[in-house]
């Protein structure tokens, strides 16, 4: 049975296109077929992070019109073998799609993938609500800084009063926290919040930690996610953080400065000054 994994922060630039293209291409490495459903019209698009936005003919809303089937629009992925995008209309108003005609979509979907992941828009408005309502788990993307973390807050809110899920008197939405552009040096500066303190403050099951990295822009400036460049900190973190979606038990890396807390920061720098 198909897993619907939404994608959401409720910030927006928090890094969910970046996400939503590693944790996609990760799952389908590991040999679920996966399609990776873009909710959203951002400025780094998600068939621009996956590289194939010259391939896209149709979209999700033409799909969701009845003036293109879901085969005609999917788009395959060259490199991943099992990977597949629904790519968002660049064009029209995101307010075109309706709740039964995104669940007629995803039910469709959910007949031949294992993994329908669904990259959000920013806010809590419409685009992100159809986004999330149907999911199964959700990964929250956030980044160690106090406004992320409270957007984050309030979309945990929503994911258990407003889903599909939560209408039905189902078990909730899964949910994980995967903190990204995460600097160890500038929590030990006090600049950052803590693996720790965001831990403590939303209080849901840690996925992963994503580090600050160049190669985040260098992939997407070359059109690859990237969990595909397996030199680089970010696409091993996001790798990592997969196998842990999968229930394997992965050490944390990159976050060696935890023990800096933001808290104990300050007293630090108090402490100095006394
Ligand atoms: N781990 C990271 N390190 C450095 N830059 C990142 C990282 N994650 C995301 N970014 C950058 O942050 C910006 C926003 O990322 P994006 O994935 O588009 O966020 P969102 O979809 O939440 O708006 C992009 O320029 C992206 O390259
Ligand atoms: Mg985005």
């Amino acid at each position: 049975m198909a897993e619907i994994v939404v994608v959401t922060s409720g910030k927006g630039g928090v890094g969910k296109t970046t996400t939503s293209a590693a944790i996609g291409t990760a799952l389908a490495l590991k040999g679920f077929k996966t399609v990776i459903v873009d909710f959203d019209v951002g400025l780094r698009n998600l068939d621009l992070v996956m590289g194939c936005e010259r391939r896209v003919v149709y979209d999700l809303i033409n799909v969701h019109n009845g003036e293109s089937k879901l085969t005609q629009t999917l788009i395959k992925d060259k490199r991943v073998e099992n990977l597949f995008i629904l790519p968002a209309s660049q064009t029209r108003d995101k307010d075109a799609l309706s709740k039964e005609g995104v669940g007629k979509i995803l039910d469709s979907l959910k007949k031949d993938f294992d993994y329908i992941v669904c990259d959000s828009p920013a806010g809590i408005e419409r685009g992100a609500f159809l986004a999330m309502y149907y999911a199964d788990q959700a990964i929250i993307v956030t980044n160690p800084e106090v406004s992320s973390v409270r957007d984050s807050d309030r979309i945990l809110g929503v994911l258990s009063s407003k889903s599909k899920r939560a209408e039905d008197g189902k078990e909730p939405i899964k949910e994980h926290l995967l903190l990204t552009r995460y600097a160890p040096e500038r929590v030990k500066r006090g600049d950052m919040l803590s693996v720790g303190d965001v831990q403590e403050i939303l209080s849901i099951p840690l996925l992963g930690v994503i580090p600050e990295s160049k190669s985040v822009l260098r992939a997407s400036n070359l059109g690859t996610p990237v969990s595909l460049d397996r030199e680089s900190d970010a696409g091993q973190a996001y790798l990592d953080a997969v196998s842990r979606f999968l229930g394997e038990e992965v050490p944390m890396r990159f976050v060696e400065e935890e023990k800096f807390s933001f808290l104990k920061n300050i007293f630090r720098k108090r402490g100095a000054m006394a």
